[in-house]
């Protein structure tokens, strides 16, 4: 169980040493011993576990795990771990997070666990009578379904609807398409949706008298939505610059050029991901599934437009985003790979509804992070800042001069690795 004394709220954690965060944390009741223990063994995956989950293994590829700080989803304190490779990431949401907090948090939820199965049906003369006569064995077809998990069926979950797809004219000719929607409680559930598809086919073939062919998930996840939401008052948002409500104007402002822009949407897009990933690949998510179900939903309406929304309203800024996310805090990847089950500890995830809600918000802080910065002072300023610290770090600053070098490095207008060594040299002659 969760510590009732927790907080995401951390002053000052990226600047403690590894082994403090840790402690922190631990203390905080964000984790136990063991999973401190879990996390300072410097072989994430083994081998021999990496071997037998993917074929042609030669090795194991590392990525920095961080924790978001300052999230508060429905009123409770969430850590957030996110594995990512860029820089500024895990400290842009941590900050939005911050500011939001002060305005009352996110508020996330997300739908039932319920996943498309697609059995595309083709070499049928009549569509209409075809999916009549489908409709009409919908019991049939959902006991069959329900037949293949009975485990899933007790849980709660299982086999809810049968929906038709005719597409009379594709470049193959006309096809009916069938979906299974099925609902699979905790898990990502693309093994559970594939079985059923698979073993219902025959059936849709006898009763439709047809051909099956393709029997597969959809990533197009729409039936499993996540949402959040945020409002951040005028006098949270202003800046030394500009004044609360100037922000908020700006980053409305950003949000229309991406609603009218497909290239501005892309990035815009990109930024709410660069958070969401982070979070599916510190859980064990398929995060490809969710990419490609995010992208396809945001071009619903025929444009390809931004996944949220930004709207200054009644002296506040509002942002919201909505996106299909089909994420599982059982099964697959999880089963095999010790360090992704950390991350879902971690943040304490209940169900696959709190993961996909949390991560939501997360995509949110994300991208109002970004969209803030390049409204505003644009984010080179902040990104030279911790490429500085890297490089400060890279060419030996110690700790107790690695803010001093980060500040001449910046100083400088150079910041380049060799003036780094330059700098530290000099520092290091003085001292
Ligand atoms: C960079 O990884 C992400 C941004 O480009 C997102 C955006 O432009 O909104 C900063």
């Amino acid at each position: 169980m969760q510590s009732n004394s927790i907080s995401s709220r951390i002053e000052g954690f990226y600047r403690l040493p590894r082994k403090d965060r840790l402690v922190t944390l631990a203390r905080m009741g964000g984790l136990d011993e063991t999973e401190v223990a879990e996390l300072l063994n410097p072989t994430p995956l083994p081998f021999e576990v990496a071997d037998h989950m993917i074929e042609n293994a030669i090795g194991v590829l590392g990525l920095p795990l961080g924790v978001g700080l300052n999230f508060l989803i429905n009123g409770r304190e969430r850590l957030v771990p996110m594995a990512i490779e860029e820089p500024s990431v895990v400290a842009a949401a941590s900050f939005a997070a911050r500011l939001v907090r002060e305005a009352g948090g996110f508020f996330a939820e997300a739908d039932p666990s319920i996943m498309i199965g697609q059995i595309q049906l083709v070499s049928i003369e009549d569509l209409e009578g075809a999916s009549q006569r489908i409709l009409k064995n919908t019991g049939r077809i959902i006991a069959l379904a329900n037949s293949v998990h009975p485990n899933m069926l007790k849980r709660g979950g299982g086999a809810r609807k049968i929906e038709l797809r005719p597409l009379p004219e594709t470049p193959c000719g006309p096809m009916l398409v069938v979906h299974i929607l099925v609902d699979v409680g905790d898990a990502m559930g693309a093994n559970a949706i594939n079985g059923i598809a698979e073993a219902v086919a025959p059936l849709l073939e006898e009763i439709s008298g047809g051909e099956a062919r393709l029997k597969i998930l959809s990533n197009l996840a729409d039936q499993r939505l996540a949402r959040a939401t945020a409002r951040i008052p005028f006098p949270v948002l202003a800046t030394e610059q500009f004044t609360g409500e100037q922000v908020a104007r700006r980053i409305e402002e950003a949000w229309a050029f991406a609603y009218a822009d497909p290239y501005r949407a892309a990035t815009h897009n990109k930024g709410i991901m660069n958070g969401i990933d982070a979070v599916a690949l510190a859980t064990g998510q398929d995060w490809r599934g969710i990419e490609a179900g995010a992208h396809a939903y945001a071009a619903r309406d025929g444009q390809y437009r931004p996944l949220s929304e930004w709207r200054v309203h009644n002296g506040a800024l509002i942002g919201s985003i909505e996106l299909p996310l089909a994420v599982g805090i059982v099964g697959g990847n999880l089963e095999c790979n010790p360090r992704a089950n950390f991350g879902l500890r971690l943040l304490r995830a209940r169900s696959a509804r709190d993961l996909a809600a949390v991560m939501a918000a997360v995509g949110l802080a994300q991208n109002f992070a970004a969209v803030r910065a390049l409204a505003t002072d644009g984010i080179q300023r902040g990104h030279m800042a911790l490429h500085a610290r890297g490089l400060a770090l890279a060419a030996g600053a110690t700790e107790d001069i690695v803010d001093q070098v980060v500040e001449e490095l910046i100083a400088s207008g150079e910041i380049k690795l060799s003036k780094a060594r330059e700098i530290v040299a000099s520092r290091k002659d003085a001292a």
